[in-house]
């Protein structure tokens, strides 16, 4: 569990964190997983961003946000001039959760009773970056994050507030634009940015 003490040094309790939830087995996703994807960035970040749960290359590589959805939410913070390193990145749920399909592994959404086992790391993580605002990726960080179900397409763009007093911001997960109807892809993207958008002063 994560109640032991921590070190004082907020990068110091993180790197403990990380080891923490590569051992985590609170939920069966860590049985199957490679590793824990933990969060990354400076803590004291102003911002912190919360997606859902590492892919299949976040697992394998040991980092969030680094296979297509990372690739797309890199191109969106390059558009608004956001230096992904000034950046605090995490997911709700620490572990790959998947459904071997032949040799492919294919994402599966984890369940609320995963999520809610997951929490208390992010809780941790948030404790230790302090950030001034989150960003919630996708209906599983929103609701982590606001402690309530969010539904996601009436509450995107919008500021919310969180259970101890945090500023939220939710919009889509980058997933949901790369499986969305080409046809719709650009005006869907352009959306998303301008969600996004909403957040660019506080890294200011
Ligand atoms: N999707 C997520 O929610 N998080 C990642 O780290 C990668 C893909």
């Amino acid at each position: 569990s994560s109640s032991v003490s921590l070190p004082a040094d907020p990068a110091d309790a993180l790197a403990q964190l990380r080891r923490a939830t590569d051992r985590c087995r609170e939920c069966p996703i860590g049985e199957h997983a490679t590793q824990s994807v933990f969060g990354e960035g400076p803590p004291g970040a102003a911002l912190m961003v919360v997606g859902e749960q590492p892919g299949d290359q976040e697992d394998l590589r040991g980092r969030p946000f680094v296979g297509p959805a990372g690739q797309l939410f890199d191109r969106a913070i390059g558009e608004l001039g956001w230096p992904r390193d000034a950046l605090y990145v995490t997911n709700a749920v620490k572990h790959f959760k998947f459904e071997l399909r032949g040799k492919r592994r294919i994402h599966k959404t984890p369940t609320q009773r995963e999520a809610a086992a997951c929490l208390h790391w992010l809780e941790s993580e948030m404790a230790q970056v302090r950030p001034q605002a989150v960003l919630a990726l996708g209906a599983t960080a929103a609701r982590a994050v606001l402690g309530r179900a969010v539904a996601v397409m009436s509450e995107r763009g919008q500021w919310h507030t969180g259970p101890r007093g945090e500023r939220v911001l939710v919009t889509l997960h980058p997933s949901a634009l790369l499986r969305g109807d080409p046809a719709h892809r650009d005006e869907a993207y352009a959306a998303w940015l301008d969600d996004l958008s909403k957040a660019t002063h506080v890294l200011r």
